[in-house]
């Protein structure tokens, strides 16, 4: 297996932002370091012979793994969890009183393994209680890797990302499975619908818009350019009184975007 040429660098940074908007640009030495067994094993004879499988492959399988190897998935239960108080304590109350059908959707976009969304259907579980037949709460949830989103639905969970639960919620809404990992209940599992897209579409297939959408720490990949523009369908996929939540390293510069600065990584289309 040859080393990475610039020649062949280049044409991998153009595909993935292109495609995902993905930014390697600084980043030669972990592609190489991060592709290289995976194509020796494959029988890749060069970076190029990898690069011309990844354009031509239309199961999209190479570009998942590209994908997958290229970015983390890294994520625990309330992970950033005073964004996840905002959204008990403030924005949910506000959905609350402001429905007029009892209808609220809210958007995990980047979702991982599902610990974001079923955090969500817990806080939403919690605050209806009872109530909750009045209400169509729907948390749509979605990643571009079939991988975690498959990881999503078994819906299994070692002690380690469960542990900053309360303890009250891991007895209520987990139950234990035979290797010692904790399985989501059923109502909790089923108050998530999860899909794979990429945020990268030019087409958003949403019939409605969200009250709520978390993207958090998926854009840190992508270059300013391209996460300027995401931000912007995003606003045009709020509700007016919606909210925008980011991961707390990702502040949005006021001048680019619509939406008000509410607190560190929340943001509201007013
Ligand atoms: C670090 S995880 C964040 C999980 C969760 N939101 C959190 O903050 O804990 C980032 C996720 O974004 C997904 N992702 C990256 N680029 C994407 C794209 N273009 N479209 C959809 N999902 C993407 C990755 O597959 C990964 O699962």
């Amino acid at each position: 297996m040859q080393t990475l040429s610039d020649q062949e660098f280049n044409k991998l940074c153009l595909f993935a932002k292109q495609n995902y908007g993905i930014d390697l640009s600084n980043k030669k030495t972990l592609v190489e370091t991060k592709l290289l067994s995976y194509l020796a094993g494959k029988g890749y004879k060069s970076f190029l012979h990898f690069y011309h499988s990844l354009i031509n492959d239309r199961t999209g399988n190479e570009a998942a793994f590209l994908v997958n190897r290229l970015t983390t998935n890294y994520t625990y239960f309330m992970r950033e969890a005073e964004s996840f108080n905002f959204f008990r304590d403030t924005a949910v109350p506000y959905m609350a009183a402001a429905a007029d059908n009892g209808d609220l959707r809210i958007w995990s976009a980047g979702c991982s393994s599902g610990e974001e969304p079923y955090t969500l259907a817990m806080i939403l579980k919690d605050h209806f209680g009872q109530n909750e037949l009045f209400w169509d709460t729907k948390i749509l949830a979605t990643d571009i890797s079939t991988r975690v989103l498959e990881q999503a639905l078994e819906a299994t969970y070692g002690e380690e990302q469960i542990r900053d639960l309360p303890a009250v919620w891991k007895l209520k809404y987990f139950e234990p499975d035979q290797n010692g990992r904790r399985r989501l209940v059923q109502a909790i599992r089923e108050g998530v619908i999860f899909r794979k897209f990429n945020l990268m579409e030019k087409y958003f297939p949403f019939k409605q818009k969200f009250h709520v959408i978390f993207c958090r720490n998926v854009m840190i990949y992508f270059d300013n350019e391209t996460r300027k523009q995401l931000i912007n369908r995003f606003y045009d996929f709020t509700e007016t009184g919606g909210y925008l939540i980011v991961g707390v390293s990702e502040a949005i510069n006021r001048r680019e975007t619509k939406y008000k600065f509410i607190m560190p990584a929340v943001y509201r289309k007013e």
